[in-house]
C-alpha cells in the first residue's frame, strides 16, 4: 500500500509551489523509505522551479535532509530500520569507468529509486536531484542513505546532503586547498560559505569572501573568511590581486554560476592556480575568454558536482568535525519553517535574509 502525504511540488514552470498529496511506494529491491525529519531549501529547489534544470514537470521539491530509514525492500543489506542517514544525491555505482578506475566521486551513472513516487491521480513525479524531500516520507535508493551519528541534530546534519557538501568540497576535494593557500570564494550563501568554512578547517591563511549582499559578508567573517570585497561596489579582481601580495588567489571557487563571477574568478587567481565553478549556470549562459590567457595562466579550471564528495567518507567525517566543535553547521541554519512555507524561504533566500531555511517535518 503506497503510503499518503503531503510533498512541496512544482507543477508548472516559473509558477509557486504547491502542497499536494504525494504516494509513495512501500520500498522495492534495493530501495529505502525515509522518514524526513528536515530538509533545507537549497538555491537549485528554486531552478528546478523556474525550468533552470530541465522541463520534466512536475517536480517533487528538497534534497538537503536527513531523517531515519523506516523500512527497506529486499536484498538492502547497507542500511535498516531506525537508521539516522542523510540522504546523498549522487549514489554511485561502483560498476562505470569512473568507478573502476578508483575515482568514484565522478561516478557516471549514479542511481535513484526505480519506482516512482506519483501525485493522487496516479502523475509521475520527478523528484528534484532524485530525492524530493519536502514530505514525511520519501522514497531513495538504498545507497542514496548514508548513516551518520543520530547525536547531531537533523537539522544540520541535512545540510550536508548539498549545499554544505558541494561548497567544503569545492574548496576541500575539488580545489585541493591546503595549508597556507589563498582562497577567493565569489558568492557566498550556503554554498560559498560552506567552501569559506572548508578552507580554514583545510588550512588556508587568506580567505577572501566576494558578495554583493553585506549580511553575507558578515556571516563568512564569521565562519572564518580573513577580508571581504563588495563586488557591487569594488573591482573585485583588483581587490583579489591586492589581498594576495598583486598575484591573485591559489584557489578561487565561483559559487554563483554566472558568466560575470567565472570571469572574475578566471582572472582573480594566480598563475598556475585553481578556478572551482561550483555554483550552477543556467543553460543558456556562455562565457568567452581570450585562449591566449586560457593557456598563458596555466593551472586549472575545475568543476566540481556536488564537491567531488564521497557520501559514505565526507559526511560521517564533517558529523565528526561538527560534534567536535570545528565545523559550525548550525551557522547554516538561518531559521527552521514549516512545509508550507516554501515560497516565502524562496523569496528571503532572493532578498539575501537566510544561508538556509531549514524545513523541519
Ligand atoms: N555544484 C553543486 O553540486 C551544487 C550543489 C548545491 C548548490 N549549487 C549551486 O551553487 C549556487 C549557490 O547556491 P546557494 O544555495 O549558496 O545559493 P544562495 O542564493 O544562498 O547564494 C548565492 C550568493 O551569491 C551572491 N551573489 C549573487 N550574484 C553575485 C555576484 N555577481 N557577485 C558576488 N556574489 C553574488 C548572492 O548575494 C548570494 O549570497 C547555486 O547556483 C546552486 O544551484 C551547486
Ligand atoms: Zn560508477
Ligand atoms: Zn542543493
Amino acid at each position: 500500500m503506497p503510503h499518503e502525504v503531503q510533498g512541496v511540488v512544482a507543477m508548472t514552470k516559473g509558477r509557486p509551489v504547491s502542497l499536494e498529496t504525494v504516494l509513495v511506494p512501500d520500498p522495492g529491491p534495493g530501495e529505502a523509505l525515509v522518514q524526513v525529519q528536515a530538509c533545507g531549501v537549497c538555491h537549485t529547489d528554486l531552478h528546478y522551479r523556474d525550468g533552470g534544470i530541465n522541463d520534466e514537470f512536475p517536480f517533487l521539491l528538497g534534497h538537503e535532509a536527513a531523517g531515519v530509514v523506516e523500512a527497506v525492500g529486499p536484498g538492502v543489506t547497507d542500511v535498516a530500520p531506525g537508521d539516522f542517514v542523510v540522504l546523498n544525491w549522487r549514489a554511485v555505482c561502483g560498476r562505470c569507468r569512473a568507478c573502476l578506475k578508483g575515482k568514484p566521486w565522478y561516478c557516471f551513472n549514479t542511481h535513484n529509486a526505480t519506482q516512482r513516487m506519483t501525485l493522487a491521480d496516479g502523475t509521475e513525479l520527478s523528484a528534484a536531484l532524485g530525492i524530493g524531500a519536502f514530505l514525511e516520507k520519501t522514497l531513495v535508493a538504498s545507497g542514496q542513505c548514508t548513516k551518520v551519528d543520530p547525536a547531531a541534530p537533523a537539522t544540520a546534519a541535512g545540510l550536508l546532503g548539498c549545499g554544505v557538501m558541494a561548497g567544503f568540497g569545492a574548496a576541500v576535494n575539488t580545489g585541493n586547498v591546503g595549508r597556507g593557500d589563498s582562497v577567493a570564494v565569489i558568492g557566498c550563501g550556503g554554498v560559498g560559505n560552506a567552501a569559506i568554512a572548508g578552507s580554514r578547517i583545510a588550512g588556508a591563511t587568506t580567505i577572501i569572501a566576494v558578495d554583493v549582499d553585506a549580511r553575507k559578508l558578515e556571516w563568512a567573517r564569521g565562519l572564518g573568511a580573513t577580508h571581504t570585497v563588495d563586488g557591487g561596489t569594488e573591482d573585485v579582481v583588483a581587490r583579489i590581486r591586492e589581498l594576495t601580495g598583486g598575484f591573485g588567489a591559489d584557489v578561487v571557487i565561483d559559487a554563483v554560476g554566472r558568466p560575470e563571477t567565472y570571469e572574475q574568478a578566471f582572472y582573480a587567481r594566480d598563475l598556475a592556480g585553481t578556478v572551482v565553478l561550483v555554483g550552477v549556470p543556467t543553460p543558456d549562459l556562455t562565457i568567452e575568454l581570450p585562449m591566449i590567457e586560457v593557456f598563458g595562466r596555466g593551472g586549472a579550471l575545475k568543476s566540481s558536482w556536488y564537491g567531488d564528495c564521497l557520501p559514505s567518507r565526507d559526511f560521517p567525517m564533517l558529523i565528526d568535525l561538527y560534534r567536535q566543535g570545528r565545523f559550525d553547521l548550525d551557522a547554516f541554519v538561518s531559521e527552521t519553517i514549516g512545509i508550507g512555507d516554501i515560497e516565502a524561504a524562496f523569496e528571503r533566500m532572493h532578498r539575501g535574509e537566510v544561508l538556509r531555511s531549514v524545513v523541519v517535518l
